[in-house]
């Protein structure tokens, strides 16, 4: 039997997850949204790829969660973007409600599915979702660190005219200006990276990562990354359908791993079919681990805001 994934918001990273999981032929996918008319018209097209692209997935598009249920994966990209004159805060509100009304029903229909967020702030949302669902926190995980660390990833590729493959690594932290590339663990083709770059060109592709989602924004315009967001979605369910154990940085619900208790950071998790399957605790240095700290500080403000 096919696997089930409800993608919520049919905007520019929900209707790019769903065509990336169709592509793939993953899963068959329900795409959700309060616009009507635009989840079914865009959850149309995309069937009607089916038999170019050669997929027999089936997509359908909704305004409410009845055909959802039992799904596999929830992704939550639904969401208001930041608009002139709005405080961080009230973002901060606006997404809440939005977050929690749609995974409180999504979680009613698909009791034993895994959750994973990405509507921003994406610490905060994890934490909201968590909250809201009542699920083990193994089944909640946010998507940011698999993005952070792909344009860090790509970044070092770049300076190094290297393949991207040839280049591991991992971002902590929290999803915002305060995230932490770790360049210790940071290998191409096995050789540290602190061998290959000087300092001062590795702390300009940190800067860079740490500004790259505002760096794609300030080129669209409006709205801001889909491309790499969707990919690292797909990455994550990727691991989990085919239960891959695979090691990459998420938001995940820590309870005293690396010193942070009751919070959502990006930290290395074991993904496979039973969602986290393991928090994996590295060791850091003094200043790597006060960097950690200081991101998750910025979290736990926001999260205070929430009082979840
Ligand atoms: P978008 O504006 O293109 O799409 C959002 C969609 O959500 C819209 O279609 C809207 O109608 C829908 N929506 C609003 N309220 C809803 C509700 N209550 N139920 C169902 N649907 C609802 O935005 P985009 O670009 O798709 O981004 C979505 C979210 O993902 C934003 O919060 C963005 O900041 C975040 N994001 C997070 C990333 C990460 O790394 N965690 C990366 C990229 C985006
Ligand atoms: C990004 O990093 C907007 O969080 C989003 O592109």
């Amino acid at each position: 039997m096919r696997k089930k994934v409800t993608v919520i918001g049919s905007g520019n990273v929900g209707a790019t997850v769903a065509q990336r999981l169709v592509d793939k032929s993953l899963a068959d996918v329900v795409l959700v949204d309060i616009l009507e008319g635009v989840p079914q018209g865009k959850g149309l097209d995309l069937l009607e790829a089916g038999p170019i692209e050669g997929y027999d997935a089936r997509v359908i598009g909704a305004n409410d969660y009845a055909s959802t249920a039992n799904s596999d994966v929830v992704v939550m990209t639904a969401g208001f973007p930041r608009q002139p004159g709005m405080s961080r805060d009230d973002l901060l509100k606006a997404n809440y409600d939005v977050v929690k009304s749609a995974i409180a029903q999504a979680a009613k229909h698909s009791p034993e599915a895994i959750l994973i967020i990405v509507t921003n702030p994406l610490d905060a949302m994890s934490q909201t979702a968590l909250r809201v669902s009542g699920f083990p926190k193994n089944r909640v995980l946010g998507m940011a660190g698999v993005l952070d660390t792909a344009r860090y990833r790509t970044f070092v590729a770049e300076a190094l005219n290297v393949s991207v493959q040839n280049v591991q690594g991992f971002v902590l932290g929290g999803h915002g200006d305060t995230m932490v590339p770790v360049p210790r663990y940071t290998t191409v083709a096995g050789i540290p990276l602190t061998e290959l770059l000087p300092k001062d060109q590795l702390e300009a592709i940190i800067t860079r990562t740490r500004n790259g989602g505002a760096e794609i924004v300030s080129l669209l315009k409006k709205g801001s990354a889909y491309y790499a967001p969707s990919a690292a979605v797909i990455e994550m369910i990727d691991a989990i359908f085919h239960d891959r154990r695979k090691i990459m940085p998420c938001a995940a619900y820590l309870e005293g791993e690396y010193g942070i208790n009751g919070l959502f950071v990006g930290v290395p998790v074991k993904l496979g079919a039973n969602g986290i399957e393991q928090i994996v605790e590295i060791k850091l240095t003094s200043e790597e681990q006060s960097a950690l700290a200081k991101s998750a500080e910025a979290v736990k403000q926001l999260v205070s805001v929430l009082g979840v």
